[in-house]
């Protein structure tokens, strides 16, 4: 196709859920009663619904027709079957495991391989990725590589380890190391992808060491194709092949489904070594299902099955990258202060360039996200200093995220171009007013995992003086 054209969604709508437009006095009413914490929202009561790429995008119509000859027998369905082969030619791995969703993988593989006292190193850890860890007694070291600190740096690959900080942790830390796990593409680190040199040399210093690789596989037909794109090399090589390499170097891989297999639940983990798969399996039945269903019906492993082929299509690979960039490049040309280059599912707002009157105690990126809600309807996620702040181990006091981001991840063939031409032009009437915008603060919040529960309150930019 023509780069010059106009980007189309190559597909044709079948099916349509109306979207509710609302007032500005209705949002008001709405945020205030959610305490100003978005995830508190009625769905009904938002417009345009950005707050995950997780499970949240829109089957075709070939994955509809195979729910209906879904097998929904307890034991050696058919559906399993055909679930089984997906995955296996998908991403050369013997042996599969289905479960419910990705963090149920993350729980099974960690209890066999994961142990008290043990490191798992990763060029950054889902917070799913990351609890499971720790619920082994274990810890959870981030590696990510420096270029991904500076959000305007155009590196195209900062989701990659850095490979000199992991080869002296496994050197320091040898015999403790219980895993590497690389997550493709980086969700916590803006949805950047890993490039395949980082992952081939990732793998020599596993297998110099003798740890396993798993790959957190969420997204990884994003990161295939953004390989494609930015790695030397790889531009005439087809997706398949390239998830085929990318996959060559894994002893292990886990997914949600719930992203890159373009299903609304769902989930496996697979890996080469059958002893490590009877034990899993032996696990499976206690914890989620017997080992032809894990913790799937028949449909939904149909949908699975199905939806990790159609996700390869490059058609929609380049529409889904190129819908994302448009709406990255845009904001970029009004002076928005966006996260480059863009990542593979979503767009990522810099709140702390965005409200540089607001210090972190403010919650910057919480600020942001409501004003766009406010503004358009639009409901995004804070990932900064409400959701992830840390404590100082030695004072106790609350020490701020790395990066104050609003992330407007974009579900997968949901919204159309006119919604992203529409999502332009709410951040930048919000971007022209930014210098009014207020601050905030957490009123009541729960002991664990704050941000989903928090009631907030808004208040001055400026903070009381200290006395
Ligand atoms: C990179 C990554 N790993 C793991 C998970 C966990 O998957 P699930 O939500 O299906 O448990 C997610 C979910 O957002 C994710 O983004």
């Amino acid at each position: 196709m023509n780069d010059d054209l106009p980007i189309i969604e190559p597909f044709r709508i079948k099916t349509v859920e109306p979207i509710r437009m609302t007032t500005r006095e209705e949002r008001e009413r709405c945020i205030r009663a959610a305490g100003w914490n978005l995830f508190r929202l009625h769905a009904r009561d938002v417009l345009i619904d950005l707050l995950t790429d997780s499970g949240t995008g829109a089957m075709s119509a070939e994955q509809w027709a195979a729910l209906v000859r879904a097998d929904e027998s307890y034991a050696g369905a058919l559906s399993y079957d055909r679930f089984e082969a997906s995955v296996r030619e998908v991403f050369g791995l013997d042996h599969v495991i289905p479960t419910h969703q990705g963090r149920a993988a993350e729980h099974l593989l960690f209890h066999q391989l994961v142990g008290p006292g043990d490191v798992v190193l990763s060029n950054t850890h889902f917070d799913t990725t990351r609890a499971n860890v720790e619920d082994r007694g274990a810890t959870a070291v981030d590696l990510p590589c420096p270029e991904g600190a500076d959000t305007g740096a155009l590196f195209p690959f900062k989701g990659n380890v850095d490979l000199v900080a992991l080869e002296r942790r496994l050197e320091e830390d040898a015999g403790r190391v219980a895993l590497v796990v690389m997550t493709l593409t980086n969700n916590a680190g803006g949805g950047q992808p890993v490039s395949l040199a980082n992952l081939a040399a990732v793998r020599r210093l596993c297998d110099r060491s003798g740890v396993p690789l798993v790959i957190d596989a969420c997204r990884f037909a994003e990161n295939a194709w953004l390989m494609k794109q930015r790695e030397p090399g790889l531009a005439g090589v087809s997706v398949d092949s390239v998830v085929r390499r990318i996959f060559a170097y894994a002893d292990a891989c886990t997914m949600s489904a719930k992203k890159d297999g373009l299903a609304n639940i769902g989930g496996f983990l697979a890996c080469r070594d059958e002893t490590l798969a009877a034990r899993l399996r032996d696990r499976l039945v206690v914890t989620e299902g017997f080992p032809t269903y894990g913790g799937m019906s028949g449909r939904d492993l149909e949908a699975v099955a199905r939806g990790l082929r159609e996700v390869l299509d490059e058609d929609y690979l380049r529409y889904r990258h190129a819908s994302i960039a448009y709406v990255c490049e845009r904001l970029a040309a009004r002076g928005v202060p966006v996260l480059v280059p863009p990542g593979g599912h979503a767009i990522f707002l810099d709140a702390g360039r965005f409200l540089p009157h607001l210090s972190w105690r403010r919650y910057p990126g919480q600020a942001l996200a409501v004003e766009l809600y406010l503004e358009g309807g639009i409901r995004a996620c804070e990932i900064g200093s409400l959701m992830m702040a840390g404590r100082d181990p030695h004072t106790g006091r609350e020490v701020p995220a790395k990066h104050e981001l609003v992330r407007l991840a974009i579900p997968r063939r949901t919204y159309t171009q006119s919604h992203m031409d529409f999502l332009i032009e709410i951040v930048s009437r919000v971007w022209r007013r930014r210098e009014e915008i207020e601050g905030m603060a957490i009123e009541s919040a729960p002991e664990v995992l704050r941000h989903f529960g928090a009631r907030l309150l808004r208040v001055p930019a400026a903070e009381p003086q200290s006395v």
